[in-house]
């Protein structure tokens, strides 16, 4: 017999039933387009390699390692000394002593060094990364569309949780639209970027979360976004905090009926009956 606590904790587990989804949440693996055009593929990131041998982090490493010697580069040393000094302060608050070798400009110049990794990586360098979230998309959305049925009933899910990292968030805020610069950061062009929206550091900090609203309006159900618990406006959709839900759609039409992972992923035509391959 099982005792109120056991039972407590059977309806707990009921309650908040979970399960490992890798399909769902790291598609990017299993997306071919993005495997081999871009995990593999060695000149993908060729803006970084670039910018990482460039005169702005060549200035960097001798100013923090103090190189008079242009024979000695090491071109990771520094990079490893930004991250320990970036690690300590985020996760322990700690002033470390490796954060004494930067200064401001230093760290600006590193930072546009992962901004541009996790461009090209990630996000808007190449459209195969934004379109590998397809499946996680139309997910978000079906899950949308049924929470916003009129008359749900009271047991209908108040809220959806997926867990996942980085690798699994910036593809789908980039198919979203959000954080795209007229100019893509380059090698070349650190000194007009200044005023770039992508910021890795600030799109997905530790704990990056992207919240997707749905709130009961009198005109119909709207939604909100919010980033980093910040709102955030839907990219064609500027002028309302909360759009209605039936635009944010209208504004994504193309992708909820299109956006097709197997077409995108693996070149295959789509349409042909169902697709019974594992
Ligand atoms: C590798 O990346 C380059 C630069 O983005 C691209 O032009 C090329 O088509 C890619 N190669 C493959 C095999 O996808």
């Amino acid at each position: 017999m099982l005792s109120l606590w056991g039972l407590l904790g059977l309806c707990l587990d009921l309650l908040y039933l979970h399960q490992v989804d890798d399909q769902l949440m790291r598609f990017f693996e299993r997306c071919r387009g993005y495997v081999e055009g871009v995990e593999k593929n060695r000149t993908a990131l060729l803006e970084v390699e670039k910018f990482k041998h460039g005169k702005e982090m060549e200035a960097v490493r001798r100013r923090a390692l103090n190189e008079d010697c242009p024979c000695v580069r090491p071109v990771d040393l520094v990079e490893a000394a930004f991250f320990l000094c970036s690690y300590e302060l985020s996760i322990k608050s700690l002033h470390s002593p490796w954060c004494f070798l930067f200064d401001e400009d230093d760290a600006k110049v590193l930072e546009y060094k992962s901004d541009l990794k996790q461009y090209w990586k990630r996000s808007h360098g190449h459209v195969i990364s934004g379109l590998s979230s397809c499946p996680l998309f139309h997910h978000v959305f079906r899950t949308l569309d049924k929470a916003g049925r009129p008359r749900r009933s009271v047991t209908s899910h108040p809220a959806s949780i997926l867990v996942g990292h980085a690798e699994t968030l910036l593809p789908l805020l980039s198919l979203l639209g959000l954080y795209k610069d007229q100019t893509p950061p380059t090698a070349d062009n650190y000194r007009t970027q200044h005023g770039r929206s992508f910021r890795s550091g600030l799109i997905v900090p530790y704990a990056a979360n992207l919240l997707f609203v749905l709130y009961d309006c009198q005109r119909g159900p709207r939604l909100q976004l919010l980033i980093n618990e910040s709102p955030v406006r839907f990219p064609g959709l500027e002028t309302e905090d909360a759009p209605l839900y039936r635009d944010v759609r209208a504004t994504y039409r193309h992708l909820l009926d299109g956006c097709d992972f197997e077409r995108e992923c693996e070149g295959r035509p789509v349409g042909r009956g169902p697709n019974t391959e594992l």
